[in-house]
């Protein structure tokens, strides 16, 4: 079998004709011959192709590219932040207009960059693709791109990539849905001291308003072994903090051969030694347990930070948006939260302008954020989607309408954040330094286990540490802070 490890000693001039049956040997098979091609070009130009992985959504999405990037680097391309690069890949979002409308938009760009370079090569996947609208109107107006695949086949990238390599026209691979879970491809990590983890794929639940169970598709737990052996090589690999995630984490391992609650899973991530934060993402209020809150409560690792989206505070649009939790249970779990755990930071996402939205049910949402407090929200502008329940009902919200409730919103969700933060003044706790501050190289930035920012003056080789910082001055959403000896 072929693996990471092994790759390197794959002997690509002696290939045989066909590929391996089974995965992942048969993308190793392609890996090694992309790594001849890309040998080929470095002869003839003096110098390594340029790949470029730019991520447009999601954490999944940021997991998925950091895939993409680590097959683009096993064969030998060198990974650029410039799109002005000879391979290109624009891994898409759709969950609201205005992320395809940012993929329009750069496409033109990067058309004008493979007029000057004729060998480069535009690659379009992710969620957006998964749309047969979006693929049709791809087609019709945007000739220049070369290879097109969806959320489904990701794992097949090693060989679609080869395929274009050898082809001249464009190479269109999307499957509606799958069953299949590819692990052990190379991955490509931003950070190497932190990494989310995927423990599910796809969605189930359906809220009326949302395109991601279309684009991503069923729900599928991975095996509580391949993740807790991922994470285990992470650790040894240096890294310190794992994010696990899934669209539902709460409902994680439904339809395992021997189910395993998302509580139990962490307890066992826990148990690892070299992992010194646990963060996970997105729960939903509905599947949120009191074995979860007490597992928070009680461990060492997992941050007290909850992202818990309430997307309304009117009992009445959440049956429409068909969350299955009213306004007083979403309530009564925050407050059981602050009650069990009582340095937790909940954030949350709101959208505003949801077909039959009035501005009494606007009144409940800011009466939600008056009484839970967010620590920190994302606000968002109802965004219709083709194909969801939401779409066609007649009760469509006006735009002004819906801005102006969206900047009632906006106005009180930045004034209870900004008060939250403040909760901390004075107090000295762990920071994660992540990097250089990008205005001020004299400091660095990290985060605190509830997820605020904290800048402190500090080197480069504070970058992966855990360090005890004091919270002096707090501006904002952020702190301003020196380090300190002890927590
Ligand atoms: N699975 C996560 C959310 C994934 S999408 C969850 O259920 O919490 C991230 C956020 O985008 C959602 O929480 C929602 O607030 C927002 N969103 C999804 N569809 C939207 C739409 N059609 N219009 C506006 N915002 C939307
Ligand atoms: Fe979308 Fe709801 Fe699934 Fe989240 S839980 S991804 S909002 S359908
Ligand atoms: Fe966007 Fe797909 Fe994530 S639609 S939010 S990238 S799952």
């Amino acid at each position: 079998m072929y693996s990471e490890n092994h790759f390197n000693s794959i002997d690509w001039r002696e290939l045989p004709p066909a590929p391996p049956d089974g995965e992942p040997d048969r993308q190793y098979y392609f890996m090694a011959r992309c790594r001849r091609k890309v040998e080929e070009f470095e002869r003839e130009n003096g110098r390594r192709p340029t790949a470029n992985v730019t991520t447009f959504g999601c954490q999944m999405n940021a997991r998925d590219s950091e895939k993409l990037a680590g097959i683009l680097r096993a064969v030998g391309y060198e990974i650029v932040g410039t799109e002005d690069a000879d391979f290109v890949i624009y891994n898409t979002c759709t969950v609201r207009d205005n992320a395809n409308q940012k993929v329009y938009g750069r496409l033109g760009v990067l058309n004008g960059y493979k007029r000057r370079n004729p060998r480069m090569k535009i690659a379009l996947c992710g969620c957006m693709m998964q749309e047969p609208e979006v693929l049709e109107k791809i087609r019709a107006s945007y000739r220049f791109v070369d290879l097109i695949f969806g959320t489904h086949n990701l794992f097949k990238f090693a060989e679609l990539l080869d395929t274009v390599l050898e082809e001249q026209g464009r190479v269109v691979d999307l499957w509606k849905d799958t069953d299949q879970i590819v692990e052990e491809l190379p991955v490509e990590r931003k950070y190497p001291f932190k990494s989310g983890i995927n423990i599910m794929f796809g969605c189930d639940n359906f809220c009326s308003y949302c395109i991601v169970p279309y684009v991503r598709g069923r729900e599928r737990s991975r095996q509580p072994e391949e993740i807790l052996r991922e994470i285990r090589r992470l650790a040894e690999d240096g890294v310190v903090e794992v994010m696990l995630l899934g669209q539902n984490v709460n409902s994680y391992g439904k339809g395992l051969e021997r189910p395993l609650s998302f509580a139990e899973l962490l307890r066992e991530v826990e148990k690892i030694e070299g992992i010194r934060r646990i963060r996970f993402m997105t729960s939903h209020p509905k599947d949120l347990s009191d074995e979860l809150i007490a597992v928070m409560r009680d461990s060492e690792k997992i941050c007290h930070h909850l992202h818990l989206p309430l997307q309304s505070g009117s009992t009445r649009i959440l049956r429409a948006m068909n969350r299955r939790y009213t306004k007083e249970q979403y309530l009564e779990l925050a407050e059981k939260l602050r009650r069990e755990i009582p340095d937790i930071a909940i954030t949350t996402d709101i959208i505003i302008g949801f077909p039959g939205e009035t501005m009494e049910d606007v009144e409940e949402t800011l009466d939600v954020i008056r009484r839970v407090r967010f620590d920190n929200a994302f606000t968002f502008l109802y965004s219709k989607r083709t194909g969801t329940p939401a779409a066609s009902m007649e009760n469509q919200v006006p735009e002004e309408q819906a801005r102006a409730g969206f900047d009632r919103v906006l106005k009180l969700v930045q004034e209870t954040a900004r008060e939250q933060t403040a909760r901390w003044q004075g107090q000295v706790c762990e920071v994660l330094v992540e990097g250089q501050n990008e205005s001020d190289p004299s400091l660095v930035t990290g985060r605190m286990s509830n997820n605020t920012l904290v800048h402190f003056p500090g080197g480069r080789e504070l970058i992966g540490q855990l360090v005890p910082v004091s919270l002096e001055e707090c501006c904002g959403f952020y702190y301003l802070g020196h380090r300190r000896e002890t927590v």
